[in-house]
């Protein structure tokens, strides 16, 4: 609806994220339902939730709900904010241990005082449906992705969905996290692009950025992306979504298309907003995925997708 509003009074077609996540989850039902009735297994995700970040258990509680819709059996283990490194080490290595789960999910960020890292090793590469073990990471920089983080994962979804060809085109990634900027370049190097990668250092940001075919954004910094970092004709693919609840910022990045933006902070206190200033990149870009509506929605569908594959990988069902 957003998407198609957009659509009428701009020049770029919006990529719509939605058809995209839900082909995917309808394809995941029907494989979680064939695996269920010919090989009796029923795929589990475990889900962990150390403390009370209120966006955290926002994203949490999509992800089981999503767990449901395709048939997906979860089990949510939510840990006081007191918890310790040792007390969470002990819990993924228990759910290692499980037969009966296959996916381990552990959402980041983790409070102070835990080191990411040493727990996301802890987890079995078997199991890293989130895609952030160094094995999994090796695998994908190697050229023989397995499990792959679910945001990049799903961009490339959006962009074979829409038949954007990746092959051979310029693509830049501005932002270097593990969760979207890294891997994002890897899988499309995988997909024969030619890359590259822009990060809070690069000198003259938006001169590197006008020279890519698409061009992906994951930098968490709202709107900071304008008409002079893109390309005239570019698919810009915008990965950030911050919640803006401040009137004046709005009006600043939005112009004209603001009224319904203030709605929707009058309605639920705030908007989502992406890293990349919409009404311009609707003047300037050939494609565009609006937020919210775009890449947002892909995250929690190819979740399910890599749960699924992690219950296949373990069974040797699939190599
Ligand atoms: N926090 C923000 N994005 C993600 C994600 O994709 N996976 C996990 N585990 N935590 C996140």
């Amino acid at each position: 609806m957003i998407a198609e509003n957009l659509k009428a009074s701009n020049q770029a077609a919006l990529l719509d994220g939605a058809v995209v996540a839900n082909q995917i989850k309808e394809q995941v039902k029907r494989e979680v339902e064939s695996l269920v009735r010919e090989q009796g297994v029923a795929p589990c995700l475990a889900t962990i939730l150390v403390g009370e970040d209120p966006a955290s258990a926002v994203y949490i509680r999509n992800k089981i709900r999503a767990c449901e819709e395709v048939g997906i059996k979860s089990e949510h283990h939510g840990l006081p904010e007191s918890t310790s490194a040792t007390e969470l080490l002990e819990l993924v290595r228990s759910l290692n241990a499980r037969d009966d789960v296959d996916g381990i999910l552990t959402q980041l960020p983790l409070p102070e005082g835990i080191d990411e890292t040493v727990v996301i090793e802890e987890i079995d590469p078997l199991k890293d449906v989130d895609g952030f073990h160094p094995i999994n990471v090796g695998r994908l920089s190697q050229g023989h992705p397995q499990l792959v983080p679910c945001t990049p994962a799903g961009v490339i979804e959006l962009l074979d969905y829409h038949q954007i060809e990746i092959r051979g085109v310029s693509a830049c990634v501005v932002g270097r996290s593990q969760i979207v900027g890294r891997p994002m370049a890897q899988l499309l190097l995988q997909r024969d692009a030619t890359v590259t990668m822009c990060h809070s250092r690069t000198r003259d940001l938006a001169a590197v950025t006008r020279q890519a075919d698409l061009l992906v954004v994951a930098v968490g910094r709202p709107g900071m992306i304008g008409a002079a970092h893109i390309k005239p004709g570019a698919t810009v693919v915008d990965v950030g979504m911050e919640k803006l609840t401040d009137p004046a910022e709005v009006q600043r990045l939005f112009g004209s298309a603001a009224e319904k933006r203030f709605a929707a902070i009058s309605k639920r206190g705030y908007t989502l907003i992406g890293d990349v200033n919409q009404a311009e990149a609707l003047e300037v870009a050939g494609k565009f995925t609006p937020v919210p509506g775009g890449v947002g929605l892909l995250t929690v569908a190819m979740l399910m997708k890599n749960t699924l594959k992690a219950a296949k990988l373990r069974r040797g069902l699939i190599q």
